[in-house]
């Protein structure tokens, strides 16, 4: 499976992504992850991108294009991988087409999560995520077994800085100025499928697997 997923920020993308990377047993590549991995790390490139995600904008397409031809040319990525995140401007889809073209691979399909603005904005107060393993979970719709301890790898879960509702404002700004553009991007090159990301996620799940259909 070679998978983008699209959506406002909040929308699901990074839930979806790891149930599907599980069931289909490719990695899980989220830009934003491998910032806040950075971040946390304390590393040079965490420093340039914690200026831009803390103001709700994107990192710049250089910084991010070249992170995600090294993660795509390592050997994982041969069997397939879920992109979540990336591309999210024009500049970047391009230049992922250019890997592709250059690995002789191409995307099977690009899932489109779509939720309306109001909605995401509720949804992000609840969201808390693992430090250590990425898992994302929600205080109303997904709880975690035991209060505030990560399912997966029993770390204590946190909220993300950027969630909160002033940036999450900003977030979905950006989202509609520089990344709602490729929904006719791809519409264009007739590889785009939308679902829309409902209230209960196990429903947008069984949405994603009907319209992905056959991998
Ligand atoms: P990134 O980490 O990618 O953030 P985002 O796109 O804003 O999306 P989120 O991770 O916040 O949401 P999600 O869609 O993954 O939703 P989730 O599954 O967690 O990027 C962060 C920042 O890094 C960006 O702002 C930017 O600065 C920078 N960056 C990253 N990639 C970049 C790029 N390519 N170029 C430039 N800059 C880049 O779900 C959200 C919550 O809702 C969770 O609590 C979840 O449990 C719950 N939930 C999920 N689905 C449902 C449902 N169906 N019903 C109810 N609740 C649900
Ligand atoms: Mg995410």
């Amino acid at each position: 499976m070679r998978l983008v997923i699209l959506g406002a920020p909040g929308a699901g993308k990074g839930t979806q992504a790891v149930n599907l990377a599980k069931t289909h047993n490719v990695p899980h590549i989220s830009t934003g992850d491998i910032f806040r991995s950075n971040i946390k790390n304390g590393t040079e490139l965490g420093k340039k991108a914690k200026e831009y995600i803390d103001k709700g904008l994107l990192v710049p397409d250089e910084i991010t294009i070249g992170i995600v031809k090294d993660r795509l040319t390592e050997p994982d990525c041969q069997k397939g991988f879920i992109l979540d995140g990336f591309p999210r401007t024009i500049e970047q889809a391009e230049k992922l087409d250019a890997m592709l073209e250059e690995m002789g691979v191409k995307l099977d399909k690009v899932l489109n999560i779509h939720v309306p603005d109001d909605e995401i904005v509720k949804r992000m107060s609840g969201r808390r995520v693992c430090p250590k393993c990425g898992a994302s979970y929600h205080t109303v719709y997904k709880p975690t077994a035991k209060e505030n301890v990560c399912d997966n790898c029993e770390a204590n879960v946190v909220q993300r800085e950027d969630d909160k509702e002033e940036i999450v404002r900003k977030r979905l700004e950006t989202y509609h100025k520089q990344t709602e553009p490729l929904i006719e991007y791809y519409t264009k090159k007739g590889n785009l499928v939308t679902v829309v990301g409902k209230e209960k996620i196990e429903d947008t799940t069984n949405e994603v697997i009907k319209a992905l259909g056959e991998f």
